[in-house]
């Protein structure tokens, strides 16, 4: 029998092309797809919902997700420790399994991997991501991993802090920190999602840059979470282990 998925954010721009996904998967049916002012009660009956909104509205849809023992894929970027904190406790009383995956394009995710892998050979780690200028939430989900990664690489091989003289700066000159590792926002016309991880040491620089340019490169990635999202029971970060 298919799984029975619904869209929430369906008219936006990442929802448009989960349904197109959804729809052209035989293993899928739809069974419904809302958007800002339709009732979160069209979601019963749902094996699985897919949330692509905005930080605020997707605690809602989780809330209903889990109230009424529906799976949830997250592709909702914008999350802080204590908001996740939260869905774990809401967890503890129900059946529903929930994936948050900041970035579901498979270059994104080996871009991670790599970086993990170069982290403990460079002094200097610092990231840069570019996306649209429409996008809500900086710095990137998909940036914050990234660093949340190379730091505890440089943590577990005992790499002494980052060399930088800066001692005067024009407010957000360095950029954000994020577990000690800067990283740079722009919002840019034209641009889609783009991330550089660019690592230093003495005469020379490594650059790890991975570009979507087409939403579709995200689908692989949601329809394989979709799939297997009943299958981890709790919260999961990422689609790293889905991947192999
Ligand atoms: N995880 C990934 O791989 C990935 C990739 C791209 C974008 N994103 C993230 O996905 C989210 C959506 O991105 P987008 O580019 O599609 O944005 P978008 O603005 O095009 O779409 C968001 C949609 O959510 C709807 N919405 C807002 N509040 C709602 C509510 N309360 N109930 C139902 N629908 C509501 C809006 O009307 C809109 O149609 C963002 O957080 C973005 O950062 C994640």
């Amino acid at each position: 029998m298919n799984t029975k998925v619904s869209v929430v954010g369906a008219k936006g721009r990442m929802g448009e092309t989960t349904v197109e996904a959804i729809n052209k998967d035989s293993e899928l049916s739809l069974h419904c797809a809302i958007d800002q002012g339709d009732g979160l009660d069209q979601l019963s009956g749902s094996d699985v919902l897919v949330d692509f909104t905005t930080p605020e509205a997707v605690m809602q849809t989780l809330e209903f997700a889990i109230k009424n023992n529906i799976h949830a894929v997250v592709g909702t970027t914008g999350w802080t420790d204590e908001k996740l904190n939260k869905i774990k406790e809401l967890l503890k009383t129900s059946k529903s399994s929930i994936r948050i995956v900041s970035n579901f394009s498979i270059g994104a995710i080996l871009m991670m991997r790599f970086a993990e892998e170069a982290a403990k050979y460079y002094e200097s780690a610092e990231i840069v991501e570019i996306h649209h200028p429409s996008k809500k939430d900086a710095p990137s989900g998909t940036s914050q991993s990234t660093a949340k990664i190379i730091a505890e690489a440089r943590a577990k091989h005992k790499m002494p802090a980052q060399p930088d003289a800066t001692s005067t700066e024009i407010a957000g000159a360095r950029g954000a920190n994020v577990s000690d590792i800067k990283i740079h926002a722009l919002r840019v016309e034209g641009a889609i999602a783009h991330q550089e991880t660019i690592f230093g040491s003495k005469g020379e620089l490594l650059t790890i840059r991975h570009d979507s340019f087409d939403r579709e490169s995200f689908m692989p990635g949601v329809i394989l979470a979709v799939k297997n999202v009943a299958k981890t029971p709790g919260l999961t970060l990422g689609i790293n282990d889905l991947i192999n």
